[in-house]
């Protein structure tokens, strides 16, 4: 029997999600975002879960992209249905009501840039390479690149990736606004766990909030986005946690969040 092509361990309230396929640098093929759809729906469902991290196996690549022998020979209703399937998986992460790091610890190129844009926050390692390199195959992004790539970092650096299709440093990603931090590549897993414990730590519904306004508010108008904040915000007033946030810095203590 052949090994799973996504493996879920927890630690307290952190599961981590890996796509195991090392042998082929995590590449995405179908049965592989079947599997991290089923996983991060599951860690959705999961009350004891409160952050989600993701990686790739092996010490080479977070995920170097969908899988090209699986796309080589598809039609184009193939390919579509494909596209599809990719774009279902980064919509479920990124609408997941907790937060999700990647953890970029090697190649992530095409559908593992991606996969890491789905993500709420990226923390990569100095050695990591990122790009949308589907033009060298005659191909453009299929699983959101150019949307969320547009989103995060404008229109620019957009074209730059996709156009030359050339992977771009860590440092360079970090300038971009592509990810959010890049460490050593010794240091990564130590820095990813102490952001996965702070989030972890924090007041699940807020972070909720959090996502879901940001989710919401990058899509709409201004004034739609501020009356969807003013609503979220006025929800928090019903919670136990924001009583015990405010408590807490009043009585010059920690506060201990139960996400009620
Ligand atoms: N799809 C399918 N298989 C892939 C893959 C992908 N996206 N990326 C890597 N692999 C496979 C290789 O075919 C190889 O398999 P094999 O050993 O059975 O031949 C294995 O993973 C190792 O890759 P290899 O190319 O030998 O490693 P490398 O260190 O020489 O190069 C990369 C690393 C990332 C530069 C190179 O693998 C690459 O360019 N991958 C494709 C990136 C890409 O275009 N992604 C977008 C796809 S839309």
């Amino acid at each position: 029997m052949s090994e799973s092509p996504v493996l879920v361990t927890d630690a307290g309230a952190v599961r981590r999600i890996t796509v195991n396929r090392p042998d082929k640098l995590n590449a995405l093929d179908a049965a592989t975002l079947d599997a991290l759809r089923a996983a991060f729906e599951q860690a959705a469902q999961d009350p004891a879960i409160r952050v989600v991290v993701l990686t790739g196996a092996g010490p080479k690549a977070f995920v170097a992209g969908a899988d090209i022998a699986e796309m080589a020979d598809l039609r184009a209703t193939e390919g579509r249905d494909f596209s599809l399937r990719g774009q279902k998986l980064m919509r479920t992460i990124e609408t997941l009501p907790k937060p999700v790091i990647a953890m970029v610890n090697g190649f992530a190129l095409g559908g593992g840039l991606e996969l890491a844009m789905g993500c709420h926050l990226r923390i990569a390692a100095d050695t990591a390479k990122l790009g949308q390199p589907e033009i060298n195959l005659g191909l453009i992004p299929g699983f959101g690149g150019s949307q969320r790539l547009l989103r995060l970092a404008g229109r620019a650096a957009t074209l730059e990736l996709c156009l030359l299709g050339t992977p771009i440093t860590a440092e360079r990603a970090l300038q971009l606004g592509i990810v959010n931090r890049v460490v050593p590549a010794a240091e990564l897993e130590a820095e990813t766990q102490k952001l996965a414990e702070q989030l972890a730590a924090s007041a699940p519904l807020a972070l909720r909030a959090t996502l879901d306004v940001v989710n919401v508010g990058g899509e709409c108008a201004i004034e739609e986005g501020l009356q969807y904040e003013s609503a979220q915000f006025g929800l928090m007033f019903a919670t136990d946690d924001m009583r015990e946030g405010t408590r807490a810095f009043l009585e010059r203590r920690k506060p201990a969040f139960t996400g009620h």
